[in-house]
């Protein structure tokens, strides 16, 4: 007899677009409430800047009924708005304008959120943007998004979402923003620093520190909740890779998971396809911390650029083109590198200037494939074993 007690179930039918319909994924995982917004599959593709997640990641994620999320840093860059210096902000906001409208268009009714950081100069700017643009979700962290329902109080259907990484955090937003603007988050990002890619929200210093495990952290903050009576989701990220992680986590008290250095090697992936070659054959110990002129470590792949940064041997391209960062240690004190050139470079391809980002996972990624089979093989109705085909 099947003892599992999870029904499996046929979420509606995929959106159609250009390519024709595909037969929606059949998954025996619950579907994912964000606010007013459900998304069939647990999902979420985390946001990967500069331009890694932008429209077309995002949709052929939200496509298949997970929740696709541009990342909305320095979108500006790499678009036919931008020029010089001086139009960096304005070019962010039109960039992002387009990717959301594009991202609708080839994912009609799928969801899509934008990954807002606290810690770039223009956050406020981009928030405003995304929730004036359609957004159905708002994914916020890289500093605590303290003020970000004031961003977004005109469109109440655009859900919010904090990233934190301790049970602590989650209750200081939940009550500033219960008292400064009467709501709470929409769902939680919970995120493990010893594990997840790019700016990380913990010190160099705490980093492998247990604490942050999230078969920890999830349960801390699931009490908390539920011991205030808020039914907001939690959704772990960092190190998650297989369905395996997904069950474990699940079981947890999580509601779902957000994903990135999985998705990198996907034929939909926005980056150049020498950055997604960055990530084959790659080995555990080709990840290492580097720290980022935002005043945070990151985590990222040994480049020959990540060694000239550790030995301090230079050569970087030191001069602020964007004002990209309301802390920066490479405009403010003529220290490290640009971060915002450093990774516009790895998104281009370039090995020699780029810095690119990746999670502890980087070594399990064998082949570039479509984000339907990523989302296929996640999703999979799981027989317990022994049992049937
Ligand atoms: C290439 C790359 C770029 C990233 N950029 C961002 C970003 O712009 N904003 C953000 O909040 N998180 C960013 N992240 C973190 C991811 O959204 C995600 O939470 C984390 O990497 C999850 O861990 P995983 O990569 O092990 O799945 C980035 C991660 C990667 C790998």
């Amino acid at each position: 007899m099947i003892d599992d007690t999870r029904e499996p179930h046929t979420p509606p039918a995929a959106p159609t677009d250009a390519a024709g319909p595909a037969d929606p994924i059949v998954t025996d995982l619950p579907p994912l409430r964000i606010g007013r917004h459900v998304a069939r599959l647990p999902i979420v593709q985390g946001g990967m800047g500069i331009r890694i997640s932008a429209s077309r990641l995002a949709s052929a994620v939200a496509r298949e009924g997970a929740v696709g999320v541009i990342a909305s840093v320095a979108l500006g860059l790499n678009s036919p708005y931008y020029h010089k210096k001086k139009d960096y902000f304005a070019a962010n906001k039109l960039a992002l304008k387009d990717e959301i409208e594009m991202a609708r268009k080839a994912a009609p009714g799928g969801v899509i959120g934008v990954n807002c950081m606290v810690a770039i100069t223009d956050h406020e700017a981009m928030a405003r943007t995304a929730a004036e643009n359609g957004a159905d979700v708002i994914i916020s962290g890289a500093g605590l998004p303290l003020n970000l329902p004031a961003y977004a109080k005109d469109q109440p259907d655009c859900a919010l979402v904090p990233i934190v990484s301790t049970a602590k955090a989650a209750r200081l937003i939940c009550r500033r923003w219960d008292h400064a603007h009467g709501r709470l988050p929409d769902a939680f990002v919970v995120e493990n620093p010893n594990t997840a890619g790019g700016h990380l929200g913990a010190r160099r210093q705490e980093l492998g520190n247990p604490e942050y495990d999230l078969e920890k952290v999830i349960p801390e903050i699931c009490a908390y909740l539920t011991g205030e009576g808020y039914d907001i989701p939690v959704l772990a990220a960092g190190g998650i890779w297989n369905r395996d992680d997904i069950d474990r986590i699940m079981a947890a008290g999580a509601s779902g998971v957000q994903m990135a250095t999985r998705f990198v090697c996907t034929h939909e992936c926005d980056a150049d396809d020498n950055f997604k070659a960055q990530f084959l054959h790659r080995a555990p110990s080709d990840v290492v911390i580097v720290d980022s002129p935002a005043g945070l470590p990151g985590r990222a792949i040994a480049t020959e650029f990540v060694r000239r940064v550790e030995d301090q041997t230079g050569d970087f391209a030191m001069q602020c083109f964007a004002n990209c960062l309301r802390k920066c240690l490479c405009r403010d004190d003529k220290e490290t590198f640009c971060i915002a050139h450093a990774l516009d470079r790895a998104q281009r391809g370039d090995t020699h200037d780029g810095l690119f980002f990746t999670g502890t996972n980087l070594a399990r990624s064998e082949a570039i494939v479509p984000v339907r089979e990523v989302l296929t093989e996640l999703c999979a109705v799981r027989r317990p074993a022994g049992v049937g085909a």
